[in-house]
This record gives C-alpha cells, sequence and structure tokens, in this order.
C-alpha cells in the first residue's frame, strides 16, 4: 500500500481525493498497489468532506511520518509551495504537482533535489491541465528536435474569448463564470494578464530544450487590452481571437518566445478550440506536427493528470521518471519581437496615405474619420514597432496591434 499526503484541499486537491476513491479499484490494478490518502493538509477544515478526518494543520506530521511517500503538492504559488516541496524532497517523498508558477520558476532546482534524494518531482497536471502532454513530450516525442510549440494554455481565458464570441457575454460576466466554474487561478490577475499561459509555455520550453527561460524574461501581454473593435474586425474577417503561448526554435540555436493574442484563421485547428479546452500544436522535425486537445482547467481534468503521476510515482519507487533541465543559459530566450508575422494595426490620427508610406505592401481594411485599419505583409514585430514609432511622430496614436497566425509562421 502507499500512502498519500495532500497539501492543499482546494479545487484541484478535492478532485485528487475524489478520483483516488471514485476509481481506487482500477488505480490499485494499474499501480500493482493500492493508493490511500494519509493527510490532507490545509489551514482550513472540511467538516462536510467525506475526507474530514484526514484534514491536519501541521506539515511537518506529513514529513516526518515515513509512511508518507508521496505528496501532492496543490496549494498552488510559491510561499508555503516551496518550503514544503523542498522538505518533502528531502524526507525522500516523491512530489506530484498541478503548480505551474512553482515548476516554471524553480523546477530545475526541485528536479535535481529530487534526483539527489532518488524520488520523482512530477508535474503532468502544471500545464494543459487533463491533457497528456508534459509525459508524451518527454518519451514519444523525445526522438525529435522541437521545432515550434503554439499553444492555447489557459483555460480560463479561452473560456472569457469564447464566452464573449458566442453568448455576448461581457468580460467581467465571462471572468465570473469561469471562477465559479473553478477555472481561474486565486488571483485571476495571472490568468488574464498572460502569467498563467507564460509558466505554462516556459515549462514546455525548459523541457524541450533542456535551459530554464525565466518567465521573467518573456514578453507577455494578456486579453485585457482586447477591444470590442478588435474582436469586431477578427469576426468580420473570419479569424478567431485566441490568447497564445509560443516558443520557435531559431536558427542560432536559441528560441524566441512570447504570450500575446493573436488572430487564428478560423480553418485552423487551434481556432475551433473554445470554452476551457487547450490546444497545444507541437511541431518537431521527425515528427511534424502534434495537437493535443482537452480540458485545460477544472476539478476532476486536473485531478486525473495530478492522479496519473501518483500512479506513476507508486509504481516506479526507486526509478527516475523526472525531467531534467538546468539554468545555465540566461541569454537562450531570444526576443518576441523578432518572430515574423502578418499584423493587425488600428491606428487614430493618421490617413491611410501616410500608413502607406510606412508600409508600402499593407491591406488596407478601412478608413474613416476616426481611424485606418491595416494589416501588413509578413515582418519582425520589432520592424513593424519601428514604424509604428515613426507615424506616431507624425502624430498617429496605436488603437492595436495583433499578431496573425499565418501557416508558415
Ligand atoms: N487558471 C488556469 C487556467 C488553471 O485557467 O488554465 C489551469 O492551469
Amino acid at each position: 500500500m502507499v500512502k498519500v499526503a495532500i497539501l492543499g484541499f482546494g479545487t484541484v486537491g478535492q478532485g485528487v481525493a475524489e478520483v483516488l476513491s471514485m476509481n481506487a479499484e482500477g488505480i490499485a490494478a494499474r499501480s500493482g498497489t493500492e493508493i490511500t490518502v494519509k493527510y490532507i493538509l490545509d489551514i482550513r477544515d472540511f467538516p462536510e468532506s467525506p475526507f474530514a478526518d484526514r484534514v491536519i494543520h501541521d506539515f511537518d506530521i506529513i514529513a516526518n511520518d515515513p509512511e508518507v511517500e508521496i505528496v501532492v503538492e496543490t496549494i498552488g504559488g510559491q510561499r508555503f509551495a516551496y518550503p514544503y516541496t523542498v522538505k518533502a524532497l528531502s524526507a525522500g517523498k516523491s512530489v506530484i504537482t498541478s503548480n505551474k508558477e512553482l515548476v516554471a520558476e524553480r523546477g530545475e532546482e526541485l528536479l535535481a533535489l529530487a534526483r539527489a534524494n532518488g524520488v520523482n518531482y512530477l508535474f503532468e497536471a502544471a500545464v494543459g491541465g487533463g491533457i497528456p502532454l508534459i509525459r508524451p513530450l518527454m518519451q514519444c516525442l523525445s526522438a525529435n528536435e522541437v521545432t515550434d510549440i503554439t499553444g492555447i494554455l489557459n483555460g480560463t481565458t479561452n473560456y472569457i474569448l469564447t464566452r464573449m464570441k458566442t453568448a455576448g457575454v461581457s468580460f467581467a460576466d465571462a471572468l465570473k463564470e469561469a471562477q465559479a466554474n473553478g477555472y481561474a487561478e486565486a488571483d485571476p490577475t495571472a490568468d488574464i494578464e498572460g502569467h498563467d499561459a507564460c509558466r505554462k509555455i516556459c515549462i514546455l520550453a525548459d523541457l524541450s530544450y533542456g535551459h530554464k527561460i525565466s518567465p521573467a524574461a518573456v514578453y507577455t501581454e494578456g486579453i485585457t487590452g482586447l477591444s470590442a473593435q478588435d474582436m469586431h474586425f477578427a469576426d468580420q474577417a473570419g479569424y478567431a481571437v485566441k490568447l497564445l503561448g509560443r516558443v520557435q526554435r531559431r536558427a542560432d540555436g536559441r528560441v524566441n518566445i512570447l504570450v500575446a493574442p493573436h488572430l487564428v484563421p478560423g480553418d485552423r485547428m487551434i481556432a475551433n478550440v473554445n470554452d476551457v479546452f487547450n490546444g497545444i500544436s507541437v511541431r518537431g522535425n521527425a515528427v511534424d506536427e502534434v495537437v493535443f486537445y482537452g480540458r485545460g482547467a477544472g476539478k476532476l481534468p486536473t485531478a486525473s493528470a495530478v492522479v496519473a503521476d501518483v500512479i506513476d510515482a507508486a509504481k516506479n519507487r526507486g526509478i527516475d521518471r523526472s525531467a531534467r533541465w538546468v539554468d545555465d543559459a540566461p541569454d537562450f530566450a531570444n526576443n518576441a519581437n523578432d518572430m515574423i508575422y502578418r499584423h493587425y494595426v488600428r491606428l487614430s490620427g493618421c490617413t491611410a496615405l501616410q500608413v502607406t508610406k510606412q508600409f508600402p505592401d499593407a491591406v488596407l481594411v478601412s478608413e474613416s474619420a476616426q481611424c485606418v485599419e491595416f494589416t501588413t505583409a509578413p515582418e519582425k514585430t520589432g520592424e513593424v514597432l519601428a514604424k509604428l514609432d515613426m507615424l506616431s511622430a507624425e502624430g498617429a496614436h496605436r488603437q492595436s496591434l495583433l499578431r496573425i497566425l499565418d501557416e508558415m509562421n
């Protein structure tokens, strides 16, 4: 029998206890051993929960109990999750987590600590919720050089964008729905400002390239700057607006990486990934393109991935199943402005004539007394920004700049 402790009894922690109990028989058969929850650590009590009798408030009880072999960390953030993870790994317990912030910020350190202690640090649930993604990248796609990863990595923002587009729900109400469904972070700023997606694309890049990319080094733009006119243009022109995390291998061996809203042509698979679903396209130099799709957030889908890791750790005690990357190349991630796109631009305070002087290959979408809308030819975002600077010196104001996900980029 393997005994587990769950740290943090929020949405995901409760889902983990529920899945372990709901599917106990099959899990035991697939693990070769029974897996039971011995402790649940939280500052709160849960008198109504069927697991009320396992709730404790002192982490040291878990750290000092040799019967606990696996610790599930579903606290989130770093403040408590980091020291508890360090203590658990140091005490020779495998740690399973859904904590993207901790993995993105300190994964290399915790993976090394796990290895030094002969245990595992696993985080399938940290990216893509219930979608099998980390293990396929580490195993099934490991023969490839990964050239590009492009993904809808945040369920909350995808849910908001879908509800706004298909049901005319306001941004604020759609966010409230996402929170009520248990999709959003404790502080949903991390969702809507793109930080959650940033942590996830960093983890995918760390895994794929072996070098840590710090989230702070990544250009990150969320969905709060999107306007009704942006959504209107997208609708009219047959695009879906999607918050994408992207990492692309450069010819010099480094990577370009960013998180930003994109205009995705309606016939692209990723344009049709809606609601809380995530969709991640991975391109490898042998496999070409593989697309992963599924629920990117929510109690049971996320618990599905966490419990799969628990089973893996239980089956493979003493065997190294963890990923590895190192923090050895601070300039490995290059500037997102080097990525080549067509861009949708909306400017006020200038004419189409002024625009075509700076952008001779621009395709004009509309011109009115209020603004000029156009799309650029494929060029580096940095070059577009330089031209827009010239136009702003002539009195233009940028209302919008969105990247278009064409097939070739
Ligand atoms: N807040 C996250 C999301 C949860 O909406 O995708 C899953 O990581």
